[in-house]
């Protein structure tokens, strides 16, 4: 009998037509959000899970779903999985680095820019027909902050913070960050959090969301941030208290922000954040070009396909 795998959503790539020969897979063919009912009745039965960070996997969907064997999730980050909880009942957990670090660390570029430079301000600006004769070209029309020569403070050296560190040299930034773990990287200096914060008029953050870093950019570190300085989070809304954030933006001790990811996503559109024009949004788009999430969900196929031949996956998350 061939094992049963749920897939959450229709995804690109080569892999899963692959996946397909290896087990009988079911593919949710809804567009939008499964629903945590919706996912449990789905995955009833089945012995593997390919999901989306938008899939929460806990510990009740786990006792739910006793056959499961593993859970590969086609994104690098796994802060909607219950780790520990699989990882005691010996449910292999896939996920996919690596693939996503070069988009990624261009989206946080691409933040950096357009909040510097205000650049989605501008936008507007334009297409409401506000550039007129008696609203134009002028020393100060639309100035914003420099990237390039600014102090850049990333905070989680990673893979993916050390792919924004090598697009800042070329800004001619100075680098710094910091890490849980020290980390020696050519041209970045590592300096405490604290530092970081004081320093740096750019502060992107990078880091997983996880128990020690939930919250991590609270009320009394974004009070420490240089005035006028601006931060980009492309890792987690969790890991920024966005009520401080918000409250640091609106009493302009901040520049700008360039915000891709919310504690509650998609965001509520009273989230104080949105109300901000020196607010530069995204919906979590870090990973979303083709190329990429092609190979996000080719890693994820492989991990499940390792799983379904007994084999490690080749980007295990547990141990
Ligand atoms: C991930 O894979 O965790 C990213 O957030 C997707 O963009």
């Amino acid at each position: 009998m061939p094992k049963k795998v749920l897939v959450t959503h229709q995804l690109p790539g080569e892999r899963i037509r692959e996946l397909s020969r290896y087990c009988e897979m079911n593919v949710w063919m809804d567009t939008g959000l499964l629903s945590a009912e919706a996912l449990r009745e789905e995955l009833a039965g089945c012995h593997g899970l390919l999901c989306l960070l938008t899939d929460r996997v806990d510990r009740e969907l786990l006792d739910a779903v006793p056959t499961l064997e593993f859970v590969s999730s086609m994104s690098v980050g796994v802060d909607h999985v219950d780790v520990d909880a699989l990882t005691a009942r010996g449910i292999a957990l896939g996920h996919t680095p690596g693939v996503l670090v070069d988009t990624t660390a261009d989206t946080a570029m691409a933040l950096m820019l357009a909040a510097a430079r205000r650049v989605v301000e501008a936008d507007h600006f334009v297409r409401m027909g506000n550039w007129t004769p008696q609203n134009a070209w002028a020393p100060d029309f639309f100035t914003g902050k420099d990237v390039s020569g600014a102090t850049l403070g990333i905070i989680g050296l990673g893979d993916i913070g050390q792919a924004v560190a090598r697009r800042a040299a070329g800004f001619g930034m100075e680098v710094l960050a910091w890490n849980r773990s020290p980390r020696e990287v050519a041209g970045v200096t590592m300096v405490t959090l604290e530092e970081l914060l004081a320093r740096s008029d750019f502060v992107s953050v990078h880091v997983a969301l996880n128990d020690g870093t939930r919250g991590l950019l609270d009320k009394k570190r974004i009070a420490l941030m240089k005035a006028d300085s601006v931060l980009v989070n492309t890792a987690r809304g969790g890991i920024v208290d966005e009520a401080a954030l918000a409250a640091a933006l609106s009493s302009g001790r901040l520049a700008a922000a360039g915000i891709d990811v919310f504690e509650r996503e998609p965001v509520a559109m009273d989230n104080p954040l949105l109300a901000l024009p020196n607010v530069v949004v995204a919906p979590h788009i870090g990973s979303a070009s083709i190329r990429t999430r092609a190979r996000m969900a080719d890693v994820a196929a492989d991990n499940a396909i390792a799983a379904l031949t007994g084999e490690r996956m080749p980007c295990c998350f547990n141990p």
